[in-house]
């Protein structure tokens, strides 16, 4: 199979039945991204498909051929971090760092849902172009991202800062990308 991630064409031989999770970990070396209940509860797998967020655990390797697969060791050039990873650092966003690649994937593909007008349950106006960076916004799109060290405050003001309302929305779009 055939595959794009992190902007390098690669290619592996594996089972059929590989899940995109494994295919990351297990056969190209790429471990940033975290196997926790590796069955779509906790969030710690979650990877960029296309800009959209998922959980690799759940996604078979051969669904996504083609695809542009984005991990947490491809968001920023080596030796440099993105700006939601300093952010992560200046606010203890992490004690032990399992749940943080996932988490950081995870609101990097919410803020382009929010960019993109795409509502959640708690979302009032559901006609909007674009969507607010909430607190309430923000806790319900980033549930399925669990933090076992309960490192939830500096998260949240590492994710608000970030793309919340004191962001420009063109910063916001940018740090999306
Ligand atoms: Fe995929 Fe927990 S390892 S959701
Ligand atoms: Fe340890 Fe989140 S920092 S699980």
């Amino acid at each position: 199979m055939r595959f794009t991630i992190n902007g390098r064409q690669l290619a592996a031989e594996v089972d059929i039945r590989t899940s995109l999770l494994d295919l990351l970990r297990d056969h190209l070396d790429l471990t940033g991204t975290k196997k926790g209940c590796n069955q779509g509860a906790c969030g710690a797998c979650t990877v960029l498909v296309d800009g959209e967020r998922i959980n690799s655990c759940l996604a078979l390797a051969v669904q996504y051929e083609g695809r542009s697969i984005t991990t947490i060791e491809g968001l920023s050039a080596p030796g440099s971090l993105h700006p939601l990873q300093e952010a992560f650092v200046a606010h203890d966003g992490f004690q032990c760092g399992y749940c943080t690649p996932g988490q950081i994937c995870s609101a990097i593909g919410m803020a382009s849902e929010l960019e993109r007008g795409i509502p959640s349950h708690v979302t009032e106006d559901l006609h909007a172009e674009t969507i607010e960076l909430t607190s309430d916004e923000l806790r319900e799109r980033m549930s399925g991202n669990i933090c076992r060290c309960g490192a939830y405050n500096g998260i949240v003001d590492a994710i608000s800062e970030t793309f919340g309302a004191r962001s420009t929305k063109a910063e916001a779009r940018e740090r999306a990308k």
